[in-house]
């Protein structure tokens, strides 16, 4: 062997080890890890009190009712009693359900509610202020899923946050900013100063003992503690006198509804997930199976090719949502036709490698600007093997901003999501139709996409997300990153997301994209918008790893925050 050869061969060995010893060292930016149990969600207190409950033996429908009111006391801006949300569960023995308590239209609602005469919507009246709020459902909801799985007492459930409104909560930098953004519409929409209304500081305390009661009354009087009586009175006085329409008649016959999950397979993953009044597990299925021929796991993630080949993908499922999905109570919805191979392979025919599909081609819309603005979701899982994905809402930050102040917190405004007027859009830019106008008692359509995903027959990862229309896209980047990526569920929840849904026609990007594929992007045709757009999404998840423990995946974005035992 001379000695050009003896030095190549050693070069290629060097390089090989190297290689090797880089790929091993790589250290894996692991989530928090658990043997047992987990509750990943926006804040840490909430996310304590879920865990403890699960420590004194209750299972995860238990820790859902306690986090769920944690985050109403420690997380005012869309933890809540005065929204609703979607539940979607996974039992120990592989049973799921999915509870849909999102709010519904007030029976005086009418579907040009929104319109002026001339027939323009009226947009901030479905967004901020009285008129905007829809019936809730959070308590409804709790007192439900309690009744059916809870082995707990509801009191002692209730408890850890009536001693956290009373005791109060330490404002964190990112609260203090948020609430001093919303000052003045707060002042503005409630016409006097509210208890969130003050100069906070991060780092300050503050107490809600008004709030401590209200949820006194719902620990004495069971849901009727909400829906009826004192709170009742306090919700519809304080909605009435700001010109809104919601009745003692509306809040007594609010009910709750046990609903069949989208359930489909990926590659050899089950995917469960949120059914109509979402949209989320339609169109998380329309997705993943018109992907699923393509094997995406052969593109580089966040490449060119992955980018067009979900964007394809999400453009032609949002156009589908804008037409087919409402409430299923009002409205019939073709699920099977719309998730079958058949059709997504025919809707991608037009898909070409070479040019951008031009969205005005799919069907025709207005296009407008996009906000984004606070949900938030939580994922636990408990040391019996049973596992909840919650994603729950006032809609926008603080909701409709109508603070009910005798009883200490928000409404929602959630009316925005209903489609006031065909081919307008609501606030995350979304267009709808006929399906989603608005009627007496109906739930409006939504995005939220609580979502499990089982292995083998095996638990493998619990996730959500808030974002509005970005929920679906960022549950979606999520479920990827874990079955294509080899990412921790840490590393998956971090990761820069991108957006596209129908109209307007661009791909939204986070500020921390790497900005390499624009160009590439732009010379295909695709529209890029990073400008007006900070974060897609907050997720907060759960993965389980081969050897059974738990990782957390807490969102950078947020105050977020994964406990375990
Ligand atoms: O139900 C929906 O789709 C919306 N109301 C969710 C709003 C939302 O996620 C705002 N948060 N970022």
């Amino acid at each position: 062997m001379n000695k050009i050869s003896i030095l190549l061969i050693t070069g290629i060995l060097l390089l090989c080890c190297s290689k090797k010893t880089i790929q091993n060292s790589r250290k894996k930016n692991r989530g928090l890890i658990a043997e047992n149990a987990m509750v990943v969600s926006a804040k840490e207190e909430a996310s304590k009190i879920g865990l403890d409950i699960m420590k004194q033996g209750g299972n995860a429908f238990d820790a859902m009712v306690a986090t769920d009111l944690a985050l109403l006391v420690t997380y005012p801006v869309a933890g809540n009693i005065g929204g609703g949300g979607f539940m979607v569960f996974r039992l120990a023995d592989g049973t799921s359900g999915a509870l849909d308590y999102r709010e519904m239209a007030p029976i005086s609602a009418t579907k040009n509610m929104y319109l002026e005469q001339e027939g323009k919507v009226v947009s901030d009246n479905s967004k901020t202020g009285a008129l905007a709020i829809g019936v809730p459902g959070t308590i409804a909801g709790l007192f439900e899923i309690h009744k059916k799985f809870g082995t707990i007492s509801i009191e002692k459930l209730i408890q850890p946050a009536i001693n956290l409104a009373n005791n109060g909560i330490v404002i964190t930098e990112a609260q203090a900013k948020r609430f001093s953004q919303h000052k003045v519409s707060f002042r503005k929409v409630n016409q006097k100063r509210i208890l969130y209304d003050q100069q906070w500081r991060a780092g300050d305390t503050i107490r809600n003992p008004l709030l401590a009661k209200t949820l006194e009354r719902i620990k004495t009087h069971g849901r009727d503690g909400f829906y009826k009586g004192k709170t009742a009175d306090f919700i519809v006085n304080k909605v009435q006198n700001l010109g809104g329409i919601i009745t003692k008649e509306d809040l007594e016959n609010y009910n709750v509804k046990w609903r069949e999950p989208i359930i489909f397979n990926y590659n050899s993953h089950k995917i469960i997930s949120m059914p109509p009044p979402s949209s989320g597990g339609i169109c998380l299925a329309q997705i993943l199976k018109t992907i699923e021929p393509f094997n995406i796991g052969q593109y580089k993630h966040n490449s060119k090719k992955y980018i067009q080949l979900i964007v394809e993908a999400e453009r032609r499922s949002y156009a589908d949502r804008s037409y087919f999905l409402g409430d299923p109570d009002f409205v019939d919805i073709p699920t099977e036709s719309l998730i079958s191979t058949k059709y997504l392979s025919q809707r991608m025919k037009s898909f070409n490698w070479n040019k951008a599909t031009k969205s005005s081609d799919l069907t025709r819309g207005s296009l407008l600007g996009f906000e984004s603005d606070e949900t938030t979701h939580y994922s636990i899982v408990d040391h019996y093997g049973n596992s909840v994905s919650v994603t729950t809402t006032l809609n926008g930050a603080y909701g409709s901003k109508v603070f009910v102040d005798k009883g200490g917190f928000f409404l929602n405004n959630e009316m925005d999501d209903f489609s006031s007027k065909p081919g307008t859009p609501n606030m995350f830019g979304l267009i709808g139709a006929e399906a989603n106008s608005i009627a007496p008692k109906k739930r409006m359509l939504s995005s939220m996409s609580p979502t499990i995903i089982e292995t083998n027959g095996q638990l493998k990862m619990v996730l959500g997300s808030p974002g509005g229309s970005t929920i679906i896209t960022t549950v979606l980047q999520n479920i990827l990153n874990i079955l294509h990526y080899n990412m921790t569920m840490q590393e998956s929840v971090s990761e820069p997301r991108f957006h596209h849904q129908w109209l307007p026609d661009n791909i939204k990007f986070e500020p921390s994209f790497d900005t390499v594929v624009f160009g590439p992007l732009k010379k295909l045709g695709y529209k890029i918008d990073n400008s007006n757009f900070q974060v897609i999404g907050k997720t907060d998840a759960i993965l389980v790893l081969p050897d059974g423990r738990l990782e957390g995946g807490a969102d950078p974005r947020g105050d977020d925050k994964a406990e375990g035992f």
